[in-house]
């Protein structure tokens, strides 16, 4: 009996790669509710054999047992390195070293990266530009730059006779649940979560490599990240909206509050705004799960941001979060800012200041000594309507 469920994608096309269940953060920055996969495949053909990228270190016994079972690991021609992050070569040395023969295929930049993390030996890799081609024998692989999906190096692989596109970062997802797209009832909100995170500050070129994949009008999407896509329009659709930074009459409101003066601001506004038929995403910084803010920036059409004033500046939870979707470069168009201070204000000038080379639009700000009055409630519902009404005319 077989040590390994090893699924057939295509046919002797196998995934062998791993869950990493237990999981919980990635890039020592985003929360993995689910966990993730790290998917490597392996392809035979009739003379030669080829394995498209590897696994996260601690997972090299694993990627052995599979190869082992379904072929000869000492034997390997090929291993394909579509991106250099460890996550996905972390495996590579490993498995180099058992097949002696193999040669590293990637491109003039993921060589050099070869190099750099794993001293793979120049010998030992075969360089590939765009449209390049490698036949195993029956299975043709043509290769597709697409740098910065999502490091300078990346590259496209894609199986010609059986339309299987290996995409890599690119149409990942983070979780270990399911194997096919249709086996993955969330897997919508998983991999807006994931463009977020990864794909979103690289969005010109995201869109680049969105045509380039569906030039190619694959049968199967086989990401390194979550489940294959077997409807691969599912999650063209959706990074169709994504990549062209399509934004819906909706607001994320990341917030934190210590007595409780900027939470009731931010609550009025949230009131005047739904009222208004926003949808809003409201976020209490000190328990929110920044994976679902980066999802829920994707589409919204502007930002609250709710910081009481501590020690002169933002609150340090707040700057973090501001910092944090700045670097993400969201298409939000427009902001708000309310603050609450106690005897000297900072918080405002520090927010405008992170904000300032953004194309975002300050609508206003509304920054109140102690307790809100109900002049200031007042204020921040005209601010909200002020908001609310930008949104709704801005048609894109
Ligand atoms: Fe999954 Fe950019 O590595």
């Amino acid at each position: 009996m077989n040590k390994y469920a090893i699924p057939e994608i295509s046919e002797n096309v196998f995934w062998v790669g791993s869950k990493d269940w237990n999981r919980r953060l990635f890039d020592a920055l985003i929360p993995l509710p689910q966990g993730t996969s790290y998917n490597a495949y392996f392809v035979k053909g009739t003379e030669k054999t080829a394995l498209i990228d590897s696994v996260n270190p601690g997972f090299e016994k694993e990627l052995e047992g599979k190869l082992e079972q379904i072929g000869n690991v000492k034997e390997l021609d090929y291993l394909i390195m579509n991106h250099a992050e460890p996550d996905h070569s972390g495996s590579i040395p490993y498995i180099m070293s058992l097949a002696p023969e193999a040669v590293l295929v990637t491109t003039e930049k993921g060589a050099k990266m070869a190099t750099m993390y794993h001293n793979i030996p120049e010998e030992r890799m075969m360089i590939v530009k765009q449209d390049d081609t490698l036949d195993l024998g029956g299975k043709t692989f043509k290769f597709i730059e697409a740098p910065w999906l999502h490091w300078p190096e990346t590259m496209f692989t894609f199986l010609e006779e059986d339309r299987v596109l290996f995409s890599c970062d690119f149409f990942g997802a983070h979780t270990a649940f399911g194997f096919y797209d249709d086996e993955v009832e969330d897997l919508i909100s998983l991999a807006k979560r994931y463009y977020g995170e990864i794909m979103m500050p690289f969005k010109g070129l995201a869109l680049k490599g969105l045509k380039k994949a569906m030039d190619l009008d694959p049968l199967i999407i086989a990401p390194s990240h979550g489940p294959v896509y077997r409807n691969p329009g599912r999650i063209f659709d959706e990074y169709k909206k994504w990549t062209h930074g399509q934004t819906k009459e909706k607001v994320i409101i990341p917030y934190v509050s210590m007595w409780n003066s900027t939470e009731n601001m931010v609550k009025t506004i949230v009131e005047t705004l739904t009222s208004e038929g926003i949808e809003v995403c409201l976020y209490n910084l000190t328990n929110a799960d920044i994976g679902d803010i980066a999802r829920d920036l994707v589409d919204s059409r502007a930002i609250v941001v709710g910081t009481p004033t501590l020690l002169g500046g933002m609150h340090p939870v707040a700057s973090h979060a501001v910092n944090l979707a700045k670097s993400l470069r969201p298409p939000f168009k427009y902001a708000v800012a309310l603050s609450s201070y106690g005897w000297g204000g900072g918080a405002i000038n520090q927010l405008q200041g992170i904000l300032k080379n953004t194309k975002l639009e300050i609508v206003g700000a509304v920054d109140v000594k102690g307790p809100c009055k109900e002049e200031d409630f007042e204020k921040i519902r005209e601010l909200g309507m002020e908001l609310a009404r930008k949104i709704k005319e801005d048609t894109e």
